[in-house]
């Protein structure tokens, strides 16, 4: 499967109902918030962005609400595209970015800082600064909102049977947080950002099949970070196509079934399981360039969508035309 294989558009999908109540609450308290904190995923922060946030964020007279993008995980993440993906999301209006790591404590204080700048109007009033705080399920918001709090917050309720989609929760004299329950959108439009949402633990593994997703990062790692994974799995001469790649790696791990046949299945599960932890290295599945060639994608995928829904309207009115007239 290649990195760009467009046959199976769609093939993951993860969206449990009550990420429909949390859209819409989203949706009902956004016009009332001053700032919102979008948690992305460094590793990949195309995929990882909720395309409902541009949309929410301008307001009747085409303002820009500010967005603080955080692309947490960056420990996990490559610096050098974690320094790209900030310049690339900084560009865009209204958005601050910054990459947080597993030494949250320390970067509170600037986050805090980061949201008083974008609103000094308010401090000091009296009056807080209302800030909605979002994310993708596994992100890594609890651990941040503790950080940012300073105290164990219990977390918003993301499980079906838990009713309440909000909290509130105090920073300090100038700070109300609103947080929301991990949530993910009805359609993942582009099939790349699929793969990469279950390649780095956002999607459930129930939710999509593990050897496609497995095949899908093999592929990508072997030609964005070959030396990683030579040196992690010890291979000179790296395959250049997953299957192959799975059974060399798999042989050298010593994961051999009956017969020495190599278990590949095995081995693709440690090639995911070893990319979400970072032991195989700081590593991040798209680039700001991919990111545009996608969105194009998406685009023409839509466009089509659109145009085969339209054609299949005709057609159902030329039907009805046609009976009409046979019944003259
Ligand atoms: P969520 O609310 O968005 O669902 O995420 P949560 O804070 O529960 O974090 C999900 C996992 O991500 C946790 O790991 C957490 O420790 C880890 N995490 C959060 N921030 C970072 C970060 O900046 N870097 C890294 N490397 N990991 C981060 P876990 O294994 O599920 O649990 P545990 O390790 O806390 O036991």
């Amino acid at each position: 499967m290649s990195q760009y294989n467009l046959d199976k558009p769609n093939s993951i999908q993860w969206f449990p109902g009550h990420m429909n109540k949390a859209r819409n609450d989203i949706k009902e308290i956004m016009p009332d918030m001053d700032v919102v904190i979008e948690v992305i995923d460094a590793r990949i922060p195309f995929s990882s962005e909720n395309p409902m946030v541009a949309a929410l964020r301008r307001n009747k007279e085409g303002v820009q609400k500010p967005v603080i993008k955080i692309l947490n995980k960056a420990d996990l993440a490559d610096p050098i595209l974690t320094t790209a993906w900030i310049d690339h999301l900084e560009s865009q209006d209204g958005v601050k970015a910054v990459a947080f790591d597993d030494n949250k404590v320390a970067q509170m204080g600037q986050l805090k800082q980061l949201i008083k700048n974008l609103m000094p109007n308010k401090v000091g009033t009296g009056r807080q600064i209302k800030v909605l705080i979002m994310g993708i399920p596994n992100v890594g918001k609890s651990t941040l909102i503790n950080s940012l709090a300073g105290r164990s917050i219990a977390r918003t309720g993301d499980e079906p049977a838990v009713t309440k989609s909000q909290q509130l929760i105090k920073i300090d004299d100038d700070i109300m947080l609103y947080d929301t329950p991990g949530m993910l959108w009805p359609k993942i439009e582009n099939p790349n950002s699929g793969f990469r949402l279950a390649a780095t633990g956002g999607i459930k593994d129930t939710a999509f099949d593990f050897d496609d997703v497995a095949s899908y990062t093999a592929e990508y790692l072997i030609k964005a970070y070959p030396q990683l994974l030579k040196a992690r799995y010890k291979i000179d001469e790296l395959p250049q196509n997953d299957r192959e790649f799975f059974e060399v790696a798999g042989r050298n791990r010593g994961f051999l079934k009956k017969g020495g046949i190599v278990d590949t299945y095995r081995m693709a599960e440690m090639l995911v399981n070893e990319l979400r932890s970072g032991i195989i290295g700081r590593i991040t599945l798209e680039t700001p360039t991919m990111r545009e060639d996608e969105a194009k994608f998406v685009d023409e995928l839509r466009a089509a969508a659109e145009a085969k829904k339209e054609a299949k309207l005709e057609e159902k009115r030329l039907r009805r035309l046609r009976a009409r007239k046979n019944r003259k």
